[in-house]
């Protein structure tokens, strides 16, 4: 999978090249490009953003800059993702989804977010353009977003994870579960015992009882 990601601070991305996301790198199943905004810029300063039209507080990102950046990375191929808080809810369920496309790019917004011309100009070219959000808070921008996508994204990728075994057993959280809780040693740690079942070698009765834990933790969680 092609990933390229269109930001100002494109330190943001020096993560990719730790653990599982740099071994995938090394190993060819992730290719990742990082564009610095900037770079297209097409006035003296280096601009990237303005006033809004209509007024209100803030700047908006120039849809022309973005232009000349996506321009040169788009195809058929390409899901463009555009992080806004206003976006589609990210989860699990999406991030199944992306992990099986070809090429994703990053579209990352800073200040009031990019003009929405850049949006609808992809969508009138038959593109495929998603506006994300991870979550109802609102960040500074899209990068720490598009590094939280990546990342549970590119897991689902065979190949990327250690062991595959992982996947498996927490496909049932697509469909909303939260995990059980896990232990390992020391049996007493504090005064506080593993739970006997887990002993028991009982695979049956530990499964059920995992099942159990982990709707209990769903609750409690909401
Ligand atoms: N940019 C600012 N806040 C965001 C959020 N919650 N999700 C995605 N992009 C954002």
């Amino acid at each position: 999978m092609k990933i390229d990601a269109v930001t100002i601070f494109p330190e943001y991305f020096a993560p990719l090249k730790l653990s599982l996301l740099g071994k995938a790198q090394e190993s060819g199943i992730v290719e990742f490009g990082i564009y610095d905004l900037r770079a297209f810029a097409t006035n003296l300063h280096n601009q990237v953003d303005d006033t809004p039209y209509g007024g209100g507080a803030g700047m908006v990102m120039m849809p022309e800059v973005w232009g000349q950046a996506l321009d040169p990375l788009m195809s058929a191929e390409t899901d463009l993702i555009i992080l806004t808080p206003a976006g589609k809810r990210f989860d699990q369920s999406m991030a199944a989804k992306f992990s099986k496309a070809s090429h994703l790019v990053f579209a990352c917004g800073r200040y009031e977010g990019i003009d929405d011309r850049v949006r609808q100009y992809y969508v009138s070219k038959n593109y495929r353009v998603h506006e994300v959000s991870i979550g109802d808070y609102v960040l500074g921008g899209g990068e720490v977003a598009s590094l939280v996508m990546i990342e549970a994204i590119t897991r689902l990728i065979p190949g990327v994870l250690g062991n595959p075994e992982s996947l498996a057993e927490e496909s049932h959280n697509e469909q909303g579960y939260l995990e059980y809780p896990n232990f390992t040693k020391p049996q007493n740690w504090r005064d506080i015992p593993v739970p006997e079942i887990l002993l028991s070698g009982n695979h049956g009765e530990i499964a059920k009882w995992r099942a159990e834990q982990a709707i209990e933790r769903a609750k409690e969680n909401l």
